[in-house]
């Protein structure tokens, strides 16, 4: 085991590059090549990978440092030094390599022997004759064969001194390569997915006189002109990137990607949302100066999922349902805010409640039912009995003999609307509110179960809700379903068909109230009731026929034992 010092290689024509995510942290363990910290400069962002497999035992640098060629990031306690010298063996071989890969590629330059660099150029430009200029990939460090994953600028475009014209992106950096000169672009001599080095042409731009500012150079350096970190960075708007008049329509390809701004991430992230499949054009940054970061590509990860491939926009239409898609507010821009996911229940229950509510033509017919001897039968004998009961099992059995005599009631349409299942058994789920969200436990086979059986069983089917212990077959069969809300209050509501059932029961609380029964006004217990239906299947008429007899049964409950 030795103790090697990670430090920042050649990163071409950089110093004083700022830190912008720091992507490992003391005693995590890491392998050759892994990224240790991010660096952004005006005109790139670079991964600083790890030069040794082993555990990091310090880190050296923050968010925020500034660090240039050679400064030190972290320190290794390496798992197996292998060749390498004892004494900072991985700064070692990186500057070797580093020499090398800067001499290949100066040579390759200078093999090359481009027509006029910017330099000669800024000379030759002095009298304002314009020229034709090549654009050249500069020194971009420790890097060769870069692949293009955009061209920003078309054939026929005007472009600035310093205007970005291709972004490259290896797994350890992006960057802009920028135009050394002022003028229109000639020619192109790139696509989107070329790989380039150090030295390759990227365009051909003739001048119209002004010039990047001339570097400079270090007695005895030889590299091309163009040194993004020593010019202004090219602002990659809708204005600086904007096509001039062409004599021909640029390609397609670099149409759709030309005219918006790169988005600003990390290799590290990119290379995340490349493994992912997901397009950064469509996340939203957080990090600063809108960076995205990972939990950013997650997050934009769990939001497609949720609402479907074309969830983002406004302009996009929701799956399926041919209705817009509910648009992504940023609500920051207008107080603090909290966002706060959602627990597993509430997501599918809303799932199937949106799907319910928009396959279904609902309606909802309200009735008050007289419960005042019912009441009076169950405060009577609620405590008396292995169950306590409430009004619920009440109800589910009243429900049970309204579907009797309604068949239709307790039926399905098939997929194709043509048919209509009729189902005989009497399986009825009761909506229950639990922390984590709403479940419609069932209680099974309730015409052959007594209240007392039936109580117990909503009651222990209700702890198993809260408690998040039922199983999927506790959740399935119901014919009906009820969402009772009187122990809550209320006066009314509109419940919402639990497809592919057919109606829903609403009960809300009940409340003493006068009367006239044709000769004075006396007291009664009224339990308002509202009931929501599939129009498709159910006829208003059926409707309010199946609630006038609910409420006789619930009236006087003897109809029930007829
Ligand atoms: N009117 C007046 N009081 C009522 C009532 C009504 N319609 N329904 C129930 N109550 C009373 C009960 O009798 C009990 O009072 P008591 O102890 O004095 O007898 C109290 O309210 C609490 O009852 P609760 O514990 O809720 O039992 P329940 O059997 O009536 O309901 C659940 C059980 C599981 C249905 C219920 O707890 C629940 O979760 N309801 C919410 C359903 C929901 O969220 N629906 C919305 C779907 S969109």
């Amino acid at each position: 085991m030795s103790t090697i010092t990670v430090k920042v290689p050649d990163i071409g024509d950089f110093d004083a590059v700022e830190i912008i995510e720091v992507l490992v942290a003391e005693g995590d363990t890491v392998a050759v090549e892994d990224g240790l910290v991010s660096l952004e400069s005006d005109k790139a962002t670079m991964d600083v990978p790890s030069t040794a497999a082993g555990k990091i035992t310090k880190l050296l640098v923050k968010v925020g440092d500034k660090v240039a060629q050679g400064d030190a990031v972290a320190e290794i306690e390496a798992e197996d030094a292998g060749d390498d010298a004892p004494d900072e063996p991985a700064e070692d071989s990186a500057s070797a390599e580093a020499d090398d890969a800067t001499k290949t590629t100066d040579e390759q330059a200078a093999a090359d022997e481009p027509e006029a660099t910017a330099e000669e150029a800024a000379d030759d430009d002095a009298d304002g004759e314009p020229e034709e200029i090549q654009v050249t990939v500069p020194d971009i460090g420790d890097f060769d064969a870069v692949e293009i994953i955009e061209v920003l600028v078309a054939e026929g475009d005007s472009v600035e001194v310093e205007q970005g014209l291709v972004t490259l992106e290896s797994d350890k950096a992006t960057m802009d390569v920028p135009s050394t000169v002022a003028g229109t672009v000639v020619s192109l001599a790139v696509k989107t997915g070329d790989s380039v080095a150090q030295g390759d042409l990227v365009a051909t731009v003739r001048t119209t006189g002004k010039t990047a500012p001339k570097p400079e150079k270090p007695a005895g350096d030889d590299k091309p002109a163009a040194k993004p970190a020593e010019s202004k960075p090219p602002e990659k708007t809708e204005s600086s990137a904007k096509p001039a008049p062409k004599p021909e329509p640029a390609k397609p390809a670099d149409d759709t990607t030309r005219s918006k701004v790169p988005a600003h991430a990390s290799p590290a992230v990119r290379k995340f949302a490349r493994e992912l499949g997901v397009s950064l054009a469509g996340v939203h940054g957080s990090g600063p100066k809108g960076r995205i970061l990972k939990e950013d590509v997650q997050q934009h990860v769990k939001q497609v999922m949720q609402q479907g491939p074309s969830g983002g926009g406004a302009s996009t239409v929701a799956a399926g349902s041919g209705l817009p898609a509910q648009p992504a507010v940023d609500f920051s821009k207008f107080g603090e805010i909290e966002t706060i996911e959602l627990a597993r229940i509430r997501k599918l229950s809303s799932k199937h409640l949106h799907k319910s509510w928009l396959l279904i033509p609902h309606v909802t017919q309200f009735n008050d039912a007289d419960v005042t001897d019912l009441e009076a039968f169950r405060q009577a004998e609620k405590d008396k009995h292995a169950a306590k009961l409430t009004m619920l099992p009440f109800l589910i059995k009243a429900v049970c003999h309204a579907i009797d005599k309604h068949p239709e009631f307790a039926s399905s349409l098939t997929p194709d609307g043509e048919s209509l299942v009729m189902k005989k058994y009497r399986h009825i789920g009761f909506a229950a509110d639990t922390p984590n969200g709403l479940v419609v436990p069932v209680v099974k086979d309730v015409d052959r179960k007594g209240i007392v059986q039936i109580a117990a069983e909503t009651a222990e089917l209700a702890k198993k809700a809260r408690d998040g212990k039922l199983g999927p077959g506790d959740m399935q069969g119901a014919v009906f379903s009820i969402s009772s809300l009187g122990g809550i209050g209320g006066t009314a509501f509109t419940p919402i068909v639990n497809s592919p059932e057919v109606a829903i029961l609403g009960v809300s609380r009940n409340e003493v109230k006068p009367v006239w029964n044709g000769s004075e006004f006396v007291p009664r217990t009224i339990l308002p009731l509202s009931l929501s239906y599939d129009h498709r299947v159910i006829d208003g008429a059926a409707a309010a026929r199946f609630v006038v007899y609910l409420s006789d049964l619930l009236s006087d409950y003897r109809r029930v034992v007829l």
